[in-house]
């Protein structure tokens, strides 16, 4: 397995926000693209919220996620079988060096993932490996220097700097929306699409949700645990940055975007 450092780790608070996911909020760039029978894997999928929904709208295909953790390939197999989804399955596997043959695969999904790899061209050379000639690549990440927020709370300026500088240490890529392009051209794919979409929290409950989330997550989590291991942040610098997450949570008139990087593209 490779040796990569996900800075988000997979606390509840981490995997409970990912499995609020699915493909309209996530993957519609690629849907009026897919077929009933093709294979798709979705790699690094995560709770495997977005592959559940692939297989459920797909029957016919045969629907794979992997995950470098075994921990939520368990979570996703549970769910998978509490819904009775005949047509997923769940693997622990590498993104860098998956275990599936040459051309073996009609599409490769990838949404939120090569934001954490150090060697994103890599592994996409590898998804370039599986797809078959006519196969496809749909790749999403976030652009996190691009983020934007009202009202201006301080804390969460120190939030987005430090998981910039958290990010990096982990020789991660948090602006890899805006690589994307570049990052599949040099992985040796032809004919892009590159296009870009928002998440906007501008409601009073998904900003109370998303607030409520990174309040948790600046104590209890990964990110709190790397940020003090690595000289980043004190524990008090993250009550902080909590606190300030609090307070936006429960303003009124709040607002959170989070541009993303797509690209689909040919083997
Ligand atoms: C931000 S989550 C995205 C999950 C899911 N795709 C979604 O959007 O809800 C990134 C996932 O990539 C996984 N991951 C990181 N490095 C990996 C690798 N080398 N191979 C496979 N999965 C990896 C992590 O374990 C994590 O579950």
């Amino acid at each position: 397995m490779s040796a990569d450092v996900y800075s988000h780790g997979h606390h509840r608070s981490v995997v409970a926000s990912h499995a609020r996911r699915g493909v309209e909020d996530s993957a519609a760039y690629l849907l009026p693209h897919l077929r009933d029978g093709m294979t798709m894997l979705d790699v690094g999928c995560g709770p495997g919220s977005i592959t559940m929904e692939l297989a459920e709208r797909f029957p016919h295909s045969a629907v794979t996620g992997i995950d470098a953790s075994a921990a939520v390939i368990a979570q996703a197999q549970t769910a998978a079988a509490e819904r009775g989804i005949p047509n997923v399955s769940f693997a622990v596997d590498d993104a860098y060096a998956l275990d599936r043959p040459d051309a073996s695969v009609d599409v490769v999904h990838a949404h939120q993932v090569l934001q954490h790899l150090s060697r994103p061209v890599d592994a996409l050379r590898e998804f370039r490996r599986v797809l078959r000639p006519d196969g496809l690549l749909a790749v999403r990440d976030v652009d996190y220097e691009a983020l934007s927020w009202y009202p201006r709370e301080p804390q969460l300026a120190e939030w987005l700097e430090l998981y910039l500088r958290l990010a990096r240490h982990n020789e991660a890529e948090p602006a890899a929306g805006r690589h994307l392009r570049s990052w599949v051209q040099a992985a040796g794919f032809r004919d892009l699409s590159v296009t870009g979409t928002t998440w906007t929290y501008a409601d009073d409950e998904s900003v109370a949700r998303w607030g409520a989330t990174w309040a948790e997550r600046a104590v209890d989590s990964d990110f709190a645990r790397q940020c003090p291991e690595y000289g980043l942040a004190t524990t008090a610098d993250l009550q902080r940055i909590a606190d300030g997450w609090t307070r936006w949570g429960a303003s009124s008139d709040g607002w959170f975007q989070l541009p993303h990087g797509e690209v689909l593209a040919r083997p």
